[in-house]
C-alpha cells in the first residue's frame, strides 16, 4: 500500500467514528491524537500527562486497541475507530460496571489518571473474557500507567471485582444457552 504524502502546511481532514458517532475535523499533519481530540472535537475526557508516552494518561482505544494518543498523530486515525473515556457510561449517563467498581472501591482521587487507566482496562477485560486473571496479572497491565495520588491496590481491587462478575454472567449465560439447546439436540 502506498502512503498518501500530506502537505506539512495545510490542514487535512480527519474523518473518524468517534464513540460511535461519525465526527470530522481538520488536522495539520503533526498534529497529535490528544490536542485533535481535546481542542478540535472538544473530547475532554482524554487528559495529557507526561506527552512523551510514558503516564498512560492519553489512552484511547483505536479500533479496539488502547494506545497512546500522545504519541499518536491525528491524520493516522483517518478512516478509523477511536474510542474514549466518553464511551463508557451510557447516553444517559448510567456508568459502566468498570466505571461503578472504581467508584465503590475508591479507585481514584483526583481522576487525571484515570480515564487513560480506564481505556487500558477496556481492551484488557476484552481480551481475557472467558477466565479470571490472577492478580499479578492486573498489576502487569497497569504498569503501563502513573498515578499519582490513589496507589494501586484500590484499582486493582476494582478490575478484579469486574474481571470476576462478568465471567460469572458469561458462565452462567453459556450455561443457560446450552440448557435451551438440549431439547433440540435429543
Ligand atoms: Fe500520553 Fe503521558 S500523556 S503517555
Ligand atoms: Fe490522581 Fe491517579 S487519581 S493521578
Amino acid at each position: 500500500m502506498t502512503a498518501k504524502k500530506l502537505s506539512r502546511d495545510t490542514k487535512h481532514t480527519v474523518s473518524v467514528c468517534l464513540n460511535g458517532r461519525d465526527r470530522q475535523a481538520l488536522a495539520e499533519p503533526r498534529m497529535l491524537l490528544t490536542d485533535w481530540l481535546r481542542h478540535e472535537i472538544g473530547a475532554t475526557g482524554t487528559h495529557v500527562g507526561c506527552e512523551h508516552g510514558v503516564c498512560g494518561a492519553c489512552t484511547v482505544l483505536i479500533d479496539g486497541v488502547a494506545q497512546r494518543a500522545c504519541m499518536t498523530l491525528a491524520v493516522q486515525v483517518d478512516c478509523r475507530k477511536v474510542d474514549t473515556v466518553e464511551s463508557l457510561a451510557s447516553q444517559e449517563g448510567q456508568l459502566n460496571d468498570l466505571q461503578t467498581s472504581f467508584k465503590k472501591h475508591h479507585a481514584l482521587q483526583c481522576g487525571f489518571c484515570t480515564a487513560g487507566i480506564l481505556m487500558s482496562c477496556s481492551d484488557w477485560l476484552e481480551r481475557i473474557k472467558g477466565r479470571v486473571p490472577e492478580q499479578s496479572e492486573v498489576r502487569e497491565m497497569l504498569s503501563g500507567h502513573l498515578c499519582r495520588c490513589t496507589g494501586y491496590t484500590p484499582i486493582v481491587a476494582a478490575v478484579m471485582e469486574v474481571a470476576q462478575a462478568r465471567y460469572s454472567v458469561r458462565n452462567n449465560e453459556s450455561a443457560q444457552f446450552k440448557s435451551n439447546k438440549e431439547p433440540f439436540d435429543a
